[in-house]
């Protein structure tokens, strides 16, 4: 075996599991499902998952990854060969993910260009230029692929060489520019009904599907179920504190959803906005705040969508890179041709992805278009089995010493809830997740769909040994 790579330092490998939790789910994804799930309630639901599901699958993963030192398939492999269809579930997952993912990117850097070149003139025609732009057959298709040979080109540099350096630098220049978003917003006339939107609970609006919706979103955020985590895990040093740093970008990611929330409903409000106008919202509200504000407008307009090109693709080179190290770990492959063969192929989905919003419209399967098969399949099914999986997996299949021992450095360092999370991880989120799945698979409308996720992911558990 090659030996592995490690991260630079412990603020590199911070960067780049934060820059892959960060991305466009935050920006874009956040606020359009909080919108269509009624705001606030959905926004405590989802902290609740977060802070006590996330955080401790995170940890779980980070554990399994760094005790293997294997990415996602090899790792559930090393410790059973039987469980070596969750990691290949994972493989899937992220390949799905970036069926639809660039898709979106390529939106954000398109957006880039278009904020110089007349998007901001006319604030009123900004959300039907969006309608117009990504049903367009040729235009989004090109900005697609220029966003995917991006991640073809730091993924083929290498774990430390390229993802590393991008995150280091530019997730903070995000996190400012959507502070200042948010200050403009809030200060904006009308923008309290935004604040109360986010912030005043409505429980009796919440339906199985709202629940499940926070808890996709909640794993999806935060890069979990697939084994991402695991895979950074694995590069991650023998001296770190594994539940301090998935902690810490735990909180980063949420911090960075919630900031996109306060930018955006305030301002979304103030203009007289529709809250559950879906996909477009980020790329709509964003630039008809910046459309008022003349050529500082224009400035800040050109940073913001920059910046979200390079959130999302901190992320999208983090499942790239799933797929990428089970081709190099489990199949031998060299990572060039490995980086090169996942590219062409994720060129098509993508491209079918995006037709799928215009021109393809009309061609479904189980009902649904080519960008919400990939979508529907991995938020609302794959991802949270996925996480179920992997608590399963290191509560019941994983020595309980085991695990003690990695998550306090070999009884070097402290973790006083270690007995907190093992009961959580075995007990707890199995069944939570069980029976979120359960109760938003039954609410949800592509029937079809769903048993068609449930049997991909029975046929893996069947022919899991030859997976490897
Ligand atoms: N967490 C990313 C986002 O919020 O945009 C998306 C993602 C990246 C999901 C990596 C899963 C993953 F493994």
């Amino acid at each position: 075996m090659q030996a592995r790579e490690n991260w630079g330092s412990r603020m590199g490998f911070i960067m780049a599991a934060a820059g892959s939790a960060v991305g466009l789910g935050n920006i874009w994804r956040f606020p359009y499902m909080a919108g269509e799930n009624g705001g606030s309630a959905f926004i405590l639901i989802y902290l609740a998952f977060v802070f006590v599901i996330g955080l401790s699958v995170m940890t779980a993963e980070f554990a399994v990854g760094r005790k293997t030192s294997l990415a996602a398939v090899g790792a559930f492999k090393s410790v059973n060969p039987s469980w070596t269809f969750a990691g290949v579930l994972g493989v899937v997952s992220a390949f799905f993910i970036m069926g639809f993912y660039p898709v979106v990117g390529g939106w954000a850097l398109a957006y880039v260009l278009k904020s110089v070149t007349g998007l901001l003139a006319d604030a009123g025609a900004i959300g039907d230029s969006f309608g117009a732009f990504i049903t367009s057959p040729a235009e989004p298709l090109i900005w697609m692929i220029i966003f995917l040979l991006m991640n073809i080109v730091i993924v083929a540099k290498g774990i430390s060489g390229g993802i590393e350096k991008a995150g280091k630098v530019l997730m903070p220049t995000l996190f400012a520019l959507l502070i200042l978003i948010a200050v403009r917003s809030i200060t904006l006339p009308g923008a309290g009904a935004g604040l109360a939107f986010l912030f005043t609970p409505d429980f009796s609006q919440v339906t199985g599907q709202t629940v499940l919706a926070a808890l996709g979103q909640a794993f999806f955020s935060l890069s979990l179920g697939m084994g991402c985590m695991i895979t950074y895990g694995s590069y991650l040093s023998k001296d770190e504190k594994l539940p301090n740093n998935a902690l810490i970008v735990t909180t980063l990611d949420t911090g960075v959803a919630l900031l996109a929330g306060i930018a955006i409903f305030p301002a979304l409000f103030a203009f007289g906005m529709e809250p559950a106008a879906g996909p477009g919202l980020v790329f709509v509200v964003v630039p008809t705040i910046f459309a008022q504000m003349g050529g500082f407008g224009t400035i800040l307009s050109v940073l913001f969508f920059v910046a979200l090109t390079v959130a999302a693709l901190t992320s999208s080179v983090s499942l790239m890179e799933v797929v990428v190290s089970y081709l190099i770990d489990q199949r031998q492959m060299e990572r060039k041709k490995a980086v090169y063969t996942t590219g062409a192929i994720m060129t098509v989905t993508g491209i079918l992805s995006s037709l799928s919003l215009g021109i393809m419209s009309g061609v479904t399967f189980l009902g649904v278009g080519v960008f919400d098969f990939f979508d529907i399949l991995t938020d609302k099914i794959f991802l949270a089995i996925g996480g179920m999986l992997i608590a399963i997996f290191v509560g019941w299949v994983m020595n309980k010493e085991d695990l003690q021992d990695e998550l306090t450095n070999g009884g070097t360092i402290e973790f006083g809830l270690f007995n907190v999370w093992y009961n959580l991880v075995k007990y707890v989120i199995p069944v939570a997740v069980a029976f979120v799945a359960v109760a938003g698979i039954i609410s949800i409308a592509q029937t079809g769909l769903m048993i068609f996720g449930l049997a991909v992911i029975v046929l893996l558990a069947v022919f899991s040994k030859k997976l490897g």
